[in-house]
């Protein structure tokens, strides 16, 4: 799985997002060790809180499948009327702390536009210092 086919997934994903409120639409796509990809959009709520990122939604459907091991993921966002996003589209902070219950510290988050524009980081990179109690 190349990283501009997991950016695909991501975008093919970002157009189920239910996000009303914000116009703004995020597709993720997450890539598994075992080679296996779990897609996500985000899923918002008239009540806010309950809304539920596509990084999320993602980790959260490979987990119950019973996926432990992830290799990296792909992030897409924008507003919901483009097409593809214009601006790259970091994980929100709860959404890097879910990534850090389950991924080690060389987890690669592809943060994109399009399959040919995008960045690499990693979760020691966006995420320092950050608490697993596990390690304290
Ligand atoms: N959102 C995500 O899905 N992922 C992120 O990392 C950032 C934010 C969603 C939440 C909400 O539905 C919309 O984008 C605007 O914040």
């Amino acid at each position: 799985m190349t990283n501009r086919e997991l950016i695909k997934l991501a975008l093919e994903a970002r157009k189920m997002a239910y996000s009303p409120y914000s116009d703004f639409s995020v597709g993720a796509a997450l890539l598994c060790k075992d080679g296996s990809v779990y897609t996500g959009c985000n899923i918002e709520n008239s009540a806010f809180s309950p809304t539920n990122c596509a990084e999320r939604t993602a980790f959260f459907k490979a987990v119950s499948e019973g996926k432990r091991e992830f290799e990296k993921i792909a992030v897409v966002g924008g507003a919901s009327l483009e097409d593809t996003p214009s601006n790259y589209c970091p994980p929100c902070g709860v959404c890097r702390q879910v990534m850090k219950e389950f991924c080690s510290a060389d987890f690669e988050i592809i943060i994109a536009k399009n399959p040919d524009d995008f960045k690499i980081l990693t979760l020691s990179e966006i995420l320092p210092l950050s608490f697993d109690k596990r390690e304290v």
